[in-house]
């Protein structure tokens, strides 16, 4: 096997059937931690204007932003207080229209998070709900003179008691973040405006946040109790009740059709054989984040952390070959990283991993597989995951409720803090790290979170200048990936699945056929393949077998 050039001659052009979306990655942004221009210790969208050309960098062709209206940030911006503006530690209008246009003018398109299932508890139209019985708005939320034994899914009941109506509204997340109505006619309409509101505005698309909770049983009754605390999870309750697509058609029909746009959307614990139903023509979305890999260590909706399982490296490459083969005429969203989950470095691998050569091997997955590769912020430098000592020190608010959680189950303030460390959304939400200066350059204020500690081993200024950095890495694969139409719409097939040291899938064309191979261990293992032509691979070198953490491409 002789190292090939990056641009194989033998790998033709071509997919030109396939949307600007499916061709180039998606970059995640989480605002808050990007880049802070004005020392407030908060990104903000400026921060991202004058990082546009390093996002471009990297191929992508949207940038997904995390949510950016008014907020009062109890799960920082997923508690939205007006749909149809920009929270002021963002900055305003302006900006936001600078930066769409200075995103187009490199050819990125802006892609906005629609929080639709519920609002923040200060948003006017709660404020009014909450108000009285007999109120326009009265019937906005979810409202029952009865609360029943569900579990919201950041803990304790999902119902809150409300004295002014005396009576309890519905929560599926915080109870901050109460849930819409979806019944009412008024509010799906008034949802609609808004996302056309965006529309209006330029942007390419949308990611639907928790779109799989928003229609509810008709009977809301108390559920068998399958937590310890006695209740029943409100995500076994609620998820997928029957009806829920044709509120889901209607809004395609009302916002998404006719626009040169792609949607995401976020719908926990869709099966891979009913995706069908949710994406693509007869669908409602271009992709769907079902969750089936990246929840492989929980079991069925039971997403509490200290219930995880170690990950059988068998049933992960089954829940990504289940949904590369359910999307088979269809297209997925490829992730491993978002601002909801550890860094992958930590998640996917076991520990004593070398991080860099990890980084590269799931980068070298990210691209493989078919469908639209999502990078989320820092995952392109290798970042791994924060650690602080107390949960006093965490922001993400499902921290803390798993943490509480844990303690009543029993667990010592250390044993639960394992699973904190493990877990958290701060993992993922540290600043951004840009350089080795103060503050990895993220802000010259004081930072919202604490910056992670190796900042000045680990940074984009660093990996610019290593020409075998993750971040070039990152670069050469999207090129590849772009130039390549076996990775952009060759068949997927798994070899080897009962294998539990190496993931191994081709991709192939007609006659031509790419082999994927990654070691998920910290050993050498037999390569059960010969003869090919490597392409790209995580070691500069070759060898007849895999050694720890190797990952390659080979051609045949
Ligand atoms: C999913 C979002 O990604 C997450 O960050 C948020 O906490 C919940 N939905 C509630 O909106």
């Amino acid at each position: 096997m002789g190292a090939a050039a990056y641009f194989s001659p033998t790998i033709a052009f071509g997919a030109e059937n396939l949307r600007w979306w499916q061709k180039n990655p998606v970059y995640q942004i989480y605002p808050k931690s990007f880049l802070d221009t004005n020392g407030s210790g908060t990104g903000d969208l400026q921060g991202i204007i004058k990082k546009l050309d390093y996002i471009k960098s990297l191929g992508a062709c949207a940038i997904w932003l995390t949510p950016i209206y008014p907020s009062p940030m109890v799960d920082n911006g997923y508690d939205i207080a007006n749909y149809t503006d920009i929270d002021p530690r963002f900055g305003n209008m302006d900006d936001f229209d600078e930066l769409i246009a200075e995103s187009r003018k490199r050819g990125i398109k802006i892609v906005m998070d629609l929080v639709f299932n519920h609002s923040s508890d200060q948003h006017s139209w709660f404020l009014e709900s909450k108000s009285s019985k007999t109120n326009p708005k009265a019937d906005w939320y979810i409202w029952r003179d009865e609360k029943t034994n569900w579990r919201g899914i950041f803990g304790g009941s999902a119902w809150e008691f409300c004295e002014e109506r005396q009576q309890y509204y519905l929560h599926t997340f915080a109870k901050q973040q109460p849930d819409l109505n979806w019944e009412n006619p008024e509010v799906r309409k008034a949802l609609y405006d808004a996302a056309n509101f965006w529309l209006d505005k330029g942007v390419g698309g949308f990611r639907i946040d928790a779109i799989v909770y928003i229609k509810k049983p008709s009977k809301i009754a108390d559920g068998k109790p399958d937590m310890p605390d006695g209740m029943c999870s409100v995500h076994n309750m609620i998820a997928n009740t029957p009806g829920i697509l044709d509120f889901l058609h209607e809004f395609r029909r009302e916002v998404f059709d006719g626009h040169d746009i792609f949607t995401v959307g976020e719908a926990n614990s869709v099966k891979s054989e009913d995706l069908s139903k949710w994406v693509g023509k007869n669908g409602v979305f271009d992709m769907l984040f079902e969750f089936n890999h990246s929840n492989v260590m929980f079991n069925n909706g039971d997403e509490v952390w200290h219930h995880s399982k170690p990950i059988r490296l068998s049933e992960l490459k089954k829940a990504l070959s289940d949904s590369q083969k359910s999307t088979k005429n269809l297209w997925y969203p490829i992730y491993f990283e978002n601002h909801d989950k550890p860094r992958s470095v930590n998640n996917f691998f076991v520990s004593g991993t070398d991080k860099k050569l990890a980084a590269k091997a799931l980068a070298i997955v990210l691209f493989s597989l078919r469908g639209t590769p999502f990078i989320y912020q820092g995952e392109e430098i290798g970042l791994d995951n924060t650690k602080f000592d107390s949960i006093s020190d965490y922001d993400d608010i499902s921290s803390h409720g798993n943490y509480k959680l844990a303690r009543e189950e029993g667990l010592s303030d250390k044993e639960a803090m394992k699973f904190v460390q493990k877990f958290s959304r701060d993992n993922a939400r540290t600043p951004m790290q840009w350089n080795s200066e103060k503050n990895a350059g993220f802000t010259s204020g004081k930072a919202w979170l604490p910056v992670h500690s190796d900042f000045k081993a680990c940074n984009v200024e660093i990996e610019e200048k290593n020409p075998d950095s993750v971040l070039n890495f990152y670069r050469k694969l999207s090129k590849l990936r772009n130039s390549s139409e076996i990775l952009l719409n060759g068949e997927y097939e798994e070899l080897y699945p009962e294998n539990e040291e190496i993931y191994m899938f081709s991709r192939s064309l007609g006659e031509k056929k790419l082999i994927i191979t990654v070691n998920f261990t910290t050993h050498d293992v037999k390569l059960p393949i010969s003869g090919g032509k490597k392409v790209i691979g995580n070691y500069a070198d070759e060898k007849n077998y895999l050694r720890a953490t190797e990952a390659a491409i080979y051609e045949f």
